[in-house]
């Protein structure tokens, strides 16, 4: 008989008709006359319950069915007597496809902590939480791809290997076929990696944003969503070594236009997950965030805050003043560490802020200069409990702006000619910026831990599964 998936059984009003559903148990008890079978499989956090009369099926029979185990159940769709589902199934045959050992399994017992599940990640998926989060996951990947479908950018593939540091950080992994025990040096003590596979040095991209300026000089509104690399050694709650980003660049936008996509885009990716994530989301807000529902929908409902930098500063500087105690310095020209992120958005605004014009030398070589010649047109967007989730500008393109200060950073452009060849032919004023795809995760779930909403975490020492 053909398969019927849960989600669907569970809205079925085809009762007293045969159905057969596929699924891993999650639980099973019952009395010496009947035994209840809790089955998911995935499709829906809902279970279905499959009810197995004593007098037609054998302990024997059922004593494979322990939790984790994996069946076909075939049988009579009813009107449950029980509470808490509408329907469920009477079995009439049942096929085991795989058994899990009770005394093995690791997910036998409840309440497993969020560190401990993190070394079972290859069987974590199926746990309420995990399967709520990665459903999660892949519509808000599906929200991405519409808004940028149905506002005309086009999804542009920039490369993973790349031999140009976008971000000016040195925070790359590196890239090579060579025999590490026996490299070859040039007369300057320099590894020579003419013989390389590449014969330069490369490395995995820690952004698409240099390429998708390129794209946007020709299609005009282009965005990119792929996996991004950073080697920067963090081990915090928010950062991984290989995260998702997505990079929309946008050709003849300025500053306020680009503030104005950010905070439009974000909206609709919020939106999307109360429409379409429901019973996910209530199961998490259920149990582990209880302010969940109520914060995403704040964020659609409100106005993000625009601060310049130079007026952040002396918001924490005042809070300073009144015994505001800080781990950090914060004075005009310090990078904000998430701490200052934090007060201004979560205590001193109470929602989302979008952070503009910094001071230059904290951010990359290619924002845009002010008149000031001080600070550059950079706008990040900072989230509740995340701190920062967007990190964007408008770029500089003017040729000679753009060369002096890659000259004044000592930025080798050797490699990069291509890139200023944006600015040598049809410059255009053009704007974007990145999306951390697990950030956004942590801000739509309420899950603590950047390692718990991507399905394989990769952090420093840690490269499992
Ligand atoms: O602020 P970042 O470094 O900006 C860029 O890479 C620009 N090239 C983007 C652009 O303008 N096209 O990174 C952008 C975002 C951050 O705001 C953050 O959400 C996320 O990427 N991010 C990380 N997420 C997880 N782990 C890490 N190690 C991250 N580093 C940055
Ligand atoms: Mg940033």
């Amino acid at each position: 008989m053909k398969r019927t998936v849960i989600i669907d059984a569970l809205k079925s009003e085809a009762l007293g008709q045969p159905i057969h559903v596929c699924g891993w148990v999650r639980s099973r008890r019952g009395n010496k006359n009947v035994s209840f079978i809790a089955l998911n499989d995935g499709s829906t956090i809902k279970n279905i319950q499959i009810v197995a009369d004593l007098s037609k099926f054998s302990e024997e029979q059922l004593k494979p069915v322990t939790t984790g185990a994996c069946l076909g159940a075939t049988g009579v769709l009813v009107a449950s007597q029980g509470a808490g589902q509408s329907v469920e199934i009477q079995l009439t045959d049942l096929e085991v496809f795989g058994t899990a050992d009770p005394e093995k399994y690791p997910l036998q017992k409840k309440g497993l902590s969020m560190e401990y599940l993190r070394t079972i990640a290859h069987l974590r998926p199926r746990t309420n939480t995990f399967g709520a989060v990665f459903r999660i996951r892949h519509n808000m990947a599906m929200a991405i791809h519409t808004y940028f479908h149905e506002h005309g950018y086009f999804y542009f593939h920039t490369p993973l290997i790349t031999a140009s540091d976008c971000e000016g950080a040195g925070q790359m992994f590196q890239v090579t076929t060579k025999n590490l025990y026996n490299l070859k040096f040039d007369e300057n003590g320099q590894i020579d990696y003419s013989d390389d596979f590449f014969g330069k040095q490369a490395a995995l991209t820690v952004s698409g944003q240099l390429e998708g300026e390129l794209a946007a000089m020709a299609l005009g509104k282009i965005y990119t969503f792929g996996p991004t690399f950073r080697a920067e050694n963090s081990n915090t709650p928010r950062h991984l070594a290989e995260f998702w980003m997505i990079e929309p660049e946008v050709a003849f936008i300025d500053k306020d236009e680009l503030m104005d996509l950010e905070e439009d885009f974000i909206k609709f990716c919020v939106r999307w997950a109360l429409e379409h994530c429901m019973d996910d989301l209530e199961f998490l807000n259920q149990f582990v965030d209880k302010g969940l529902i109520e914060r995403l929908r704040s964020v659609i409902d409100t106005d993000f805050v625009r601060l310049p930098y130079t007026e952040g500063i002396n918001i924490l500087q005042e809070a300073i003043k009144n015994g505001k105690k800080f781990e950090f310095p914060c004075n005009w020209g310090d990078d904000l560490s998430s701490e200052h992120e934090r007060y201004l958005v979560e205590q001193h605004f109470g929602k989302p802020v979008i952070m503009t014009d910094y001071p230059k030398d904290i951010k990359a070589f290619y924002m845009k200069i002010n008149e000031d010649d001080k600070t550059v047109q950079g706008t990040d967007v900072l989230f509740p409990q995340i701190g920062e989730i967007i990190g964007g500008s408008v770029r500089e393109a003017d040729f000679d702006k753009l060369n002096a200060e890659i000259e004044r950073r000592q930025i080798p452009m050797k490699d990069m000619w291509w890139y200023l060849d944006t600015r040598r032919f049809g410059a255009a004023p053009h704007a974007g910026f990145g999306l951390g795809f697990e950030r956004l995760m942590l801000f739509v779930t309420g899950m603590q831990n950047i390692r718990d909403v991507i399905p394989f975490p990769r952090t420093p020492k840690n490269a499992d599964f």
